[in-house]
């Protein structure tokens, strides 16, 4: 036998940028197949540079999904456990598919910008979705770069909010997305246990590039702490209005196959919906991350 014989195979694909804002595909990379460990250093050095990557053209099923998704840290489940995947209980199930009067998943995941799970202590490091069934028109996910918000944030904001904590609750907008979407389960008194408020600095420096980023979001914070109501409001305002502006953002288009892994510490995302008439399913997993500081 022959010392190249001997050697591990090299896994060859390709990453290209995907926008000048954020984002970049994986191109030539089967996840059917294991991950060697250095083409897992040189995708994990990419989601670092990136924020958000787009392996192309994939055919895994939900246990591979989890498998390699759990390469990135510990899982977490979603509280809203009606929508986890059976055979999967990691996945969530992201639809607006209503079989037999039910709605099999999340219909209404991401209708306003925010950062998966960070209403909890140890808020999501990223999460992966991978397109399952997308619809004919619409569907897209954005995401903004908050790296760039937070250094492009005008001077009198970034000295408003020095060392400032902001409170995240998961229950702030429920009320508002069950009027929307009426089939939006009530939540039990153990959801409800499940999902307390948290603090985290609106500022954060991200554990792995060193870099800070804006970590506040419309769907999540509540208010600033120690501030005044009313000057809470309008500094909030004026961060979300800034940190999801047109220049921090890539917005992607899903094609068969997709799935993207998103860096929940330096970008936020928005699913900016498709018609009613049209299907939509995706599955998410969910890895945890560091407490934000
Ligand atoms: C999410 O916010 O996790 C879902 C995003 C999407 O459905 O595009």
């Amino acid at each position: 036998m022959t010392l190249a014989a001997l050697a591990p195979v090299q896994q060859q694909f390709d990453i290209r940028p995907l926008s000048d804002a954020l984002g970049a595909e994986v191109v030539g990379l089967d996840l059917t197949a294991p991950v060697s460990n250095d083409a897992f250093a040189r995708l994990h050095r990419a989601h670092l540079q990136h924020h958000v990557l787009v392996f192309r053209d994939q055919r895994i099923t939900p246990a591979q999904q989890v498998a390699f998704s759990a390469r990135w840290g510990p899982l977490q489940r979603h509280v809203l456990h009606q929508f986890a995947l059976p055979e999967q209980p990691e996945v969530l199930i992201v639809s607006n598919i209503v079989e037999n009067g039910k709605p099999i998943g999340l219909g209404d995941a991401g209708v306003f910008w925010h950062s998966d799970l960070s209403y909890k202590d140890k808020p999501s490091l990223g999460s992966f979705l991978h397109a399952q069934e997308l619809p004919a028109e619409g569907g897209d996910t954005l995401f903004a770069n908050q790296h760039t918000a937070w250094h492009e944030l005008p001077a009198e904001l970034a000295r408003a909010v020095q060392g400032r904590l902001a409170e995240h609750s998961y229950l702030k907008v429920y009320a508002e997305l069950q009027r929307r979407s009426p089939w939006r389960p009530d939540l039990s008194p153990e959801q409800i246990a499940a999902v307390p408020t948290t603090r985290h600095p609106i500022v954060r420096t991200h554990p792995e590039n060193g870099r800070k980023a804006l970590f506040v979001s419309e769907h999540f914070t509540t208010r600033v702490i120690d501030l005044p109501d009313d000057e809470s409001a309008a500094l909030l305002q004026a961060l979300f209005a800034h940190s999801t502006q047109e220049r921090f953002i890539y917005r992607h288009r899903w094609l068969p196959g997709d799935m993207v892994f998103w860096d929940n510490r330096s970008v936020l995302h928005l699913a900016a919906g498709c018609p009613d008439d049209q299907r939509r399913r995706l599955f998410r997993t969910t890895i945890e991350g560091d407490k934000p500081i």
